[in-house]
């Protein structure tokens, strides 16, 4: 059977699962769990979230059939004096994503990554960036949405999309 959901656009009171969402991509890997609040509190993290929402951010969320979020994808511009950790360049905003475990696999990820790339594009955006942990699968994903590697770092890859 299809599973059903459904995409919105992110509001300034989507501000807290957003913030659940920035926990999921931290804690991305099998290990023990980082606690919310330490994650939120960190400002590497934190600087996803601040503020939400700022004219500039543009988000997408995914919602079940009972209009409960299951998943966002969202993209902040993060100045270079406090960059985010796939920071690129001064007007590139920076892409994050996350969706609630027991929803992941069913597409809800691939479906709100292509319609913020749309959105993104349609904003004038000529790149938009992420960082990915090596390992984590999402990877995958983002290749195959065109997403490439620009820059390795320690653990972590640097990934834009050209929108045009
Ligand atoms: C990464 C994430 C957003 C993907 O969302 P999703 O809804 O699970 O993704 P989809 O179901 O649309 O799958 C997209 C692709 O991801 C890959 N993928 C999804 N689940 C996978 C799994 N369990 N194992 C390996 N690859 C997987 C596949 O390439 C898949 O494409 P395919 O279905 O054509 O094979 C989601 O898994 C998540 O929230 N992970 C934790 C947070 C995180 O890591 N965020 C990113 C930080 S950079």
């Amino acid at each position: 059977m299809p599973v059903r959901f459904r995409l919105r656009p992110a509001v300034p009171g989507d501000g807290t699962f957003l913030a659940d969402m920035v926990v999921e991509a931290a804690n991305w890997h099998a290990g023990a769990p980082r606690p919310r609040h330490e994650i939120v509190s960190d400002p590497h993290h934190g600087r996803y979230l601040a503020g939400w929402q700022r004219p500039s951010d543009t988000g997408v969320v995914a919602l079940d059939s009972q209009d409960s979020p299951i998943g966002a994808a969202w993209h902040r511009m993060l100045p270079r004096t406090e960059p985010g950790f796939g920071y690129v360049g001064t007007g590139v905003p920076e892409l994050i994503i996350g969706v609630r475990p027991i929803w992941r696999a069913h597409g809800v990820g691939r479906a709100l990554l292509q319609e913020l790339v749309r959105q993104a594009q349609a904003e004038g955006f000529t790149r938009l960036s992420l960082s990915v942990q090596r390992g984590n699968y999402a990877a995958v994903l983002y290749r195959s949405e065109g997403f490439v590697v620009v820059e390795a770092g320690n653990g972590r890859d640097t990934m834009v999309k050209r929108l045009r």
